[in-house]
């Protein structure tokens, strides 16, 4: 078996889509970084991947992803009771009042900061990574000074372009990354001793989680993984910023849906929102070591093998999606969806999975942000290169979608 790590250069976010079409099968084998895997895509298989605890992270990305997308010691590197307990942490935080707060915060900035601007152009994947860094701090309730540096550094938006690159680059956000962690692991330890941040936030919330260590005794988080835990708030927050991107440059190119939404259509704001998570591409696969034997429709997967679930090609897969390349919100309309189909931010379950904790909260941004650009945002797109490359990951416009002339105002449509 030949191995296919320059395929997966090549061909990006397509590699799975096209290995799946050459193998006449949604399942193939093949080997990227000299190991062989097992490549998977569709509903069974994000159910097979996702629920019963088949699958662990550890192991299964490559450290130059694993260090600035998932996390060493936090969540996504847990499974069973443990993941489960420490999985409440952050559900509680994500989602009902919090979560809306969270978002809620993120409009009330947006308008401010858009309102602000002197009618320069402005890059609005650089805008919205600005502010939501700035909302998603003063939620987590960070002191002041330590807001200040994740915004000025930008340090977490730079986690999430670098993700997908080695050396260099990787490299030196991983170092800004380290100082992140520092600045956090500070932040924790003072709220420990002196408590300042508002009950109920983030910062509050983590310094004050306890579970049982090793000997049985509860006890708060080490520092550092507690930093870690935070940064798996914050970092996925201001990722956000590439759906927001893409949810303005899907407003340009279908302006008929530009009236719905403005007049405060819900259903058609949910329908937008959802179909530009599906759409547009984010994580390309997610990997997982095989935990026990197991078979997939005959094949057999040994524990500790490495299978990838291909979200992109799930995102995209014929068999569950009517015209799949084509950018179409209505599909929503009346349509239930069945949780390991819409898998941009995981499959199976919030509790006992590994779904995405913050996907409830992901959307509520995006709608917060289309209504905005929708309803009280009048602009103009100049020409400018709006390509995405899917050899890019995470994919973005190449422009980051630069904006004319912004002013805050209710649109006459609305
Ligand atoms: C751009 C939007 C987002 C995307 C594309 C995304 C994607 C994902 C994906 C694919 C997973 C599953 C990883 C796996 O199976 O190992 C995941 C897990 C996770 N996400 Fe997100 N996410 C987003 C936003 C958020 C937000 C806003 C938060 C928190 C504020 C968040 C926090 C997490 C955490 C903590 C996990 C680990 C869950 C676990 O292991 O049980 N994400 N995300």
């Amino acid at each position: 078996m030949g191995d296919s790590t320059l395929r997966f250069i090549r061909d990006g976010y397509l590699f799975g889509t096209r290995g799946f079409r050459a193998a006449g099968s949604d399942h193939f084998r093949t080997r990227l970084l000299g190991r062989p895997v097992l490549v998977l895509r569709g509903a069974e298989a994000a159910r097979f991947f996702y629920e019963g605890g088949r699958f662990r992270r550890a192991g299964a990305m490559p450290r130059s992803v694993l260090t600035l997308l998932q996390d060493v010691g936090s969540v996504q590197a847990l499974e069973g009771e443990a993941h489960r307990r420490r999985k409440e942490l952050f559900l509680g935080l994500l989602r009902g009042e919090s979560g809306e707060a969270l978002a809620q915060r993120f409009g009330e900035e947006l308008r401010g900061a858009a309102g602000a601007s002197d009618g320069a152009d402005i890059v609005l994947l650089d805008l919205f990574h600005d502010v939501l860094t700035l909302a998603v701090t003063a939620w987590a309730g960070l002191p002041a000074g330590v807001a200040g540096d994740l915004r000025r550094t930008g340090v977490l938006a730079k986690m999430v372009d670098a993700a997908g690159t080695v050396g260099p680059e990787n490299w030196t956000v991983r170092a800004q990354r380290s100082r992140a962690e520092r600045l956090l692991a500070d932040a924790v330890v003072r709220e420990r001793t002196q408590p300042t941040a508002p009950a109920g936030s983030a910062l509050a919330v983590v310094a004050t989680y306890t579970e049982p260590d090793d000997i049985g005794a509860t006890a708060p988080l080490p520092p550092q993984v507690a930093a870690v835990e935070l940064l798996n708030l914050l970092r996925p927050t201001v990722a956000v910023g590439r759906y927001l991107t893409f949810a303005a440059l899907a407003l340009h190119r279908h302006p008929g849906w530009r009236d719905d939404i403005a007049a405060g259509d819900g259903a058609a704001v949910r329908w937008f929102a959802q179909e530009v998570r599906r759409f547009y591409p984010f994580f390309p696969v997610i990997g997982g070591r095989a935990t026990r034997d197991l078979t997939w429709k005959g094949e057999p997967v040994h524990r500790d093998d490495w299978v990838l679930l291909d979200v992109y090609a799930t995102t995209h897969d014929p068999a569950i999606w009517d015209q799949p390349d084509r950018f179409l919100p209505q599909r929503f309309d009346g349509l239930v969806v069945e949780p390991n189909t819409l898998i941009p931010q995981g499959g199976g379950g919030y509790e006992e999975d590994h779904r995405c904790p913050g996907e409830p909260v992901t959307v509520d941004l995006i709608e917060v942000g289309l209504r905005l650009l929708a309803r009280e945002f009048t602009y103009d797109v100049p020409d400018q290169d709006l390509r995405i490359s899917l050899r890019t990951f995470p994919a973005r416009p190449r422009s980051g979608l630069v904006v004319r002339g912004l002013t805050v105002g209710e649109r006459a449509a609305a």
